[in-house]
């Protein structure tokens, strides 16, 4: 997590760090902070809050060289002193990622006689570039010995007290990208960064530097050799506005979902043909991904299974990649990620290529490291979502799991069913389960009261209830729990009071009787039921006002009206209790660090 943004050469360099700063607070925003130099020093203005609390949009630096940090606390909570950028004599700099062997650094420094003001690993980063370049004068040889001697993920932006129109950048991971223009060039954590048009940028590989000069850059290796780099072509096309009538970004990207499905679902064949090959001769699927595209992958499962014949099994990256299981040759492995930044998701992509196995990445974000590194990519082309809360991403994702499903399926006929009504209907479906908004209002106002709350739904409507709930607590900050509803009676009906709100959904018609009972036993102990079904699927218990119609269109349509209805609940409840949506408070939205 943590933005970084830098600038060098004509223009406003202020200006232009601040704007990437504010769109690379997805990523944390617990600390903001910039430096740049002047008069042979620097300044650093840096503090604990949002960037446009710190920053001053209009304050005017005269340097044509900046850097920018936004943060999302890893070592040391969030303060000024933690806060980057960080100087130790001569060098200053912003991080993002982990330097893992921080310790074991900053008490060798600490014993050669350096003092530390912070609790960061940055700054031990720091204080070790500037030791080596106290010793060898040269900003390239200090930074290659430095970044040999570090363990971990980063990518830093630096800059020298000598050097004031040059930033230097290392990579190890974390990501960073360079796009030149005409007598500039901006260094940064993702595309959304620039705010003006561009055809082409570098990727610094990981165990590379690079130096940004006047519009010029320059790569080297760890050993400080000079190496020749060609620009990529690409561009960033996405709208980051909030744009009017919407009071967030979560919002916009839950509104922006019929769209996305519609197009995923109508686009031809051809983005699919690709994966032929891969799944010749298949006989299990293993999607691995985190959080909400875990949740994704659990939702997409089971219809996955009984469209393509081939068994799907979900992972939790952050588990997989510390297991021993590795598929066998006829497994097909899928990692799942939004960003294609995810730590643990790209941990679990390389352990499985390193023991010989292939892994397609569904990812968002084009040229993130999934995207790169997976050897095939399916993009899910949901657009930029900026809110920490997944939506259109979650959705997106589903989508695109079934078209895989339908474009492998062992039995010709069942595809074209399931795909012409999802065509036919996702759209108007979707966007008519949004507007059900008396309902949806209702429950999130007995939810904003109170401080537990529950979901349960059995097969795909209890993934569907993992992901609510998590968007629940997510942007809430209520407690909330999932459960497959066979299994509140194992335990946890214990924790059902007068009142307590449980939701259920059902989407499949197969389970709602079994799903009605349950709900019938949380009723028996007090709590407060609400379900979101069709109309035909709506148990008799539920009273008139805790019922959230979704539109009579059948499954899979169902999955993606729910999960609208899903979102907003979490959403409005969120805007009862005051809270910023976009922004809750301890994440970010790229998880970099395991
Ligand atoms: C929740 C959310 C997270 C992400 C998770 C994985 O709303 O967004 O749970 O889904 O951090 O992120 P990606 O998909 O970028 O790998």
């Amino acid at each position: 997590m943590c933005g970084i943004v830098g600038y060098s050469g004509k223009g406003d360099a202020y200006l232009s760090v601040y704007k990437g700063l504010c769109r690379l607070e997805y990523r944390g925003y617990d600390s903001a902070g910039i430096a740049y130099p002047e008069k042979g020093d620097f300044v650093i203005i840096k503090d604990k809050g949002r960037v446009s609390s710190v920053l001053d949009r209009d304050f005017k630096c005269g340097s044509g060289t900046v850097i920018g940090h936004t943060r999302w606390a890893t070592h040391g909570t969030p303060s000024a002193e933690n806060a980057h950028p960080h100087r130790v004599g001569s060098v200053c700099i912003v991080h993002n990622g982990i330097i893992e062997n921080y310790a074991s650094l900053r008490e060798m420094l600490t014993e050669k006689g350096y003092t530390f003001l912070s609790q960061t690993d940055t700054e031990v980063a720091c204080a070790l570039i500037s030791m080596y370049y106290d010793l060898l004068h040269d900003p390239i040889k200090a930074l290659a010995v430095a970044a040999r001697l570090f363990t971990g993920s980063f990518a830093l932006c630096i800059i020298f007290k000598e050097y004031p129109e040059r930033i230097y950048a290392l990579r190890k991971e974390s990501p960073l990208l360079i796009v030149p223009s005409d007598g500039f060039t901006v260094i940064c954590s993702d595309l959304t960064v620039p705010d003006f048009d561009f055809d082409s940028y570098y990727i610094p590989e990981s165990g590379e530097i690079a130096v940004l000069d006047n519009g010029k850059t320059e790569f080297y290796d760890f050993s400080g050799k000079n190496i020749e780099k060609m620009a990529v072509s690409g561009s960033f096309k996405g709208d980051v506005h909030v744009s009017a009538g919407y009071g967030s970004y979560m919002e916009k990207e839950i509104y922006q979902q019929p769209q996305v499905l519609y197009k995923l679902f109508s686009e031809s064949e051809e983005k699919y043909e690709k994966i032929k090959k891969l799944f010749y001769n298949v006989n299990a699927v293993h999607m691995i991904a985190c959080g909400t595209a875990y949740h994704a992958a659990l939702t997409a499962s089971g219809f996955f299974e009984r469209v393509s014949g081939i068994p799907a099994y979900c992972h939790l990256a952050s588990e997989f990649r510390y297991g021993e299981f590795i598929p066998d040759d006829n497994g097909m492995n899928i990692v799942i990620s939004q960003s294609g930044e995810t730590a643990d998701t790209i941990a679990a992509m390389r352990y499985l290529q390193k023991n010989g196995r292939k892994v397609i990445g569904v990812v968002n974000v084009p040229s993130s490291t999934v995207d790169r590194e997976a050897d095939l990519t399916l993009l899910t082309e949901a657009g930029p979502e900026f809110a920490v809360a997944s939506t259109k991403a979650f959705t997106a994702q589903v989508a695109l799991l079934m078209r895989v499903a339908f474009f492998i399926s062992r039995d010709s006929k069942k595809p074209g069913q399931y795909l012409s009504t999802l065509v036919k209907t996702v759209k108007d479906a979707v966007f008519n389960a949004l507007e059900n908004s008396e309902y949806i209002y209702n429950v999130a106002s007995v939810m904003s009261r109170n401080s537990d709350s529950f979901y349960i739904g059995r097969r795909t409507d209890y993934a569907l209830a993992c992901e609510g709930s998590l968007k629940l607590k997510e942007i809430t900050y209520i407690h909330s729990e999932a459960l497959a509803a066979g299994e509140l009676k194992h335990g946890t009906l214990s924790l059902i009071n007068d009142g307590t709100p449980v939701i259920a959904i059902i989407t499949e018609e197969t389970v709602k009787d079994k799903t009605a009972s349950n709900l019938e036993e949380v009723m028996a102990r007090g709590g407060e039921v609400f379900c979101i079904a069709r109309e035909k699927d709506m148990p008799d218990c539920v009273k008139p006002g805790n019922r959230v119609i979704l539109p009579d269109i059948p499954f899979p349509t169902t999955v993606f009206t729910a999960s609208a209805v899903l979102q907003l609940i979490a959403l409005k409840s969120a805007v009862l209790l005051g809270r910023d949506v976009d922004k809750p408070r301890n994440l970010a939205k790229s998880v970099t660090v395991e």
